[in-house]
């Protein structure tokens, strides 16, 4: 049973936790009503005490050292957030944990990786390791399936679960421009950071949270092996034009699906048909679809990022301590946790997008036709453009469902083409 007064630290005032610890500041009246509960910050810290914040903070609780904040045993609550996947955050939750202290984290790095062993060590000890703000922002979705579809057979969740990837392809085809320059607005619009924006635009930062997801929803461990990941730093313009023509949107996608009772995770740029209910999710915006037996079809959308709706997430699994909600991290307890049967990829099977740039000259399409037929992928619909001044053609092939291991010796086969000038473009429809 949480005591009435709750002493909270936070460790990060970067621009979640500076926006968190006003959320917290402005807020004490409104979770007392709700909780009964009376919240007072006790410590804070960061990398620079001095550093200018948008919102003042108590210099009077400051600690250089964020561990030395973990030796003052009246911390109730504890919200780690800085961000790393080891190093200092890990340690911070590992030794809060240890001393008996709730830990709220938005840290998708840290628990994509480490989740199973810091909720083994929750459960151990008796207290609450909440990450709600770790997958999709604002959008409650992990709340949703741990207690909302509690018991529900989930089979599958996807969705679209990076804001600044979501932004820069809807502006690509808004504004016409070019992959670098819509890259560039977005990093002075401050939707994708500006030194190193490569977690978002690889991939990395949606495979994360899709582990997190698949976790939750499947019941199981969270899984180590690779899985099929595709940024969206290879999309150009043409290809977001061309897939507008055919009645397409690119989207980046975050897929778990149980196959035959195997986990299949992936994360790639994919053609959604533009009047689906994903393809009209733009700029920002996150969307998560979950798919469960008796619930059917459940779609949550809002925004993925940004201070305020991750502070939202934040609050919200504050309350739920408040509340005595305490509870397994991941729904279940963690020796109930079964490792995931991985899918083998290879065995998936889409239907695809092809661009080829080839030299415009007879018999060029007839020999890229026969690859295909090789790979025993048959064709639903070709264009061909040629550039009349340059002596090249555009071809864009759409084919019906085509294992992907045969995707891929095709595109091998296409790379050693002599008539093939450029790195074959190939994007999944979903
Ligand atoms: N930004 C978003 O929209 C968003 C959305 C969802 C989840 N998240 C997650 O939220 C977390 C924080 O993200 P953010 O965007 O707020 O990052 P950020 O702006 O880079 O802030 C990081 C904070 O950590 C502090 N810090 C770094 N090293 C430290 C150390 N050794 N000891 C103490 N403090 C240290 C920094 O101190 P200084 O300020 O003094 O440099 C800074 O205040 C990450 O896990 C991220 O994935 C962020």
């Amino acid at each position: 049973m949480i005591k009435k007064n709750v002493n909270i630290a936070v460790i990060g005032l970067g621009q979640v936790g500076n926006y968190l610890l006003n959320e917290l500041n402005t807020k004490k009246k409104d979770i007392e009503l709700k909780t009964g509960k009376s919240i007072k910050i006790v410590a804070i810290s960061a990398k620079n005490k001095n550093k200018k914040r948008k919102f003042k903070i108590n210099k009077s609780i400051f600690f250089n050292n964020p561990l030395d904040i973990l030796k003052n045993k009246s911390i109730d609550v504890l919200f780690e957030v800085i961000g790393q996947s080891d190093g200092i955050s890990k340690k911070i939750v590992e030794t809060a944990i240890k001393n008996k202290i709730h830990v709220i984290t938005p840290n998708k790095a840290l628990i994509s990786k480490h989740g199973d062993y810091l909720s083994r060590l929750a459960e151990m000890y008796k207290v609450n390791l909440e990450f709600e703000a770790s997958v999709a922002g604002g959008i409650p979705i992990l709340r949703t399936i741990k207690e909302g579809l509690a018991t529900n057979k989930l089979n599958k969740v996807y969705g679209i679960l990076n804001g600044t990837c979501n932004y820069i392809l809807s502006e690509m085809e808004k504004s016409k421009d070019s992959f670098l320059n819509v890259l560039k607005k977005a990093q002075n619009l401050g939707y994708a950071e500006p030194g190193n924006p490569k977690l978002d635009l690889n991939g990395y930062d949606a495979f994360a949270k899709v582990r997190i997801l698949s976790s939750l929803a499947f019941n199981n461990k969270i899984s180590k092996k690779k899985c099929l990941m595709e940024g969206i730093e290879n999309v150009e313009y043409k290809d977001i034009e061309i897939a507008s023509q055919l009645n397409f949107k690119i989207k980046l996608l975050g897929i778990t699906e149980i196959i035959n009772g195997k986990l299949f995770e992936r994360v790639h740029p994919a053609l959604v048909k533009k009047d689906s209910y994903i393809g009209n999710v733009n700029g920002v915006m996150n969307a998560v679809i979950v798919e469960g037996v008796p619930v059917g079809e459940s779609v949550l959308q809002g925004e993925g990022a940004g201070p305020s709706a991750t502070s939202s997430a934040l609050m919200s699994d504050l309350l739920s301590i408040l509340r005595g909600n305490i509870k397994f991290p991941f729904g279940l307890p963690s020796n109930k946790r079964k490792n995931p049967i991985p899918y083998n990829e290879k065995n998936s099977s889409n239907s695809l997008y092809l661009r080829l740039e080839v030299k415009d000259k007879p018999g060029v399409l007839s020999e890229i036709t026969t690859l295909l037929s090789k790979n025993k992928i048959s064709i639903q619909r070709v264009i061909q453009t040629p550039y009349n001044k340059k002596k090249l053609a555009s071809i864009v092939i759409i084919t019906h469902k085509a294992l992907e291991f045969r995707s891929q010796n095709l595109i091998s086969s296409l790379k050693k083409n002599k008539n093939v000038v450029k790195k074959p473009v190939l994007i999944r429809l979903f």
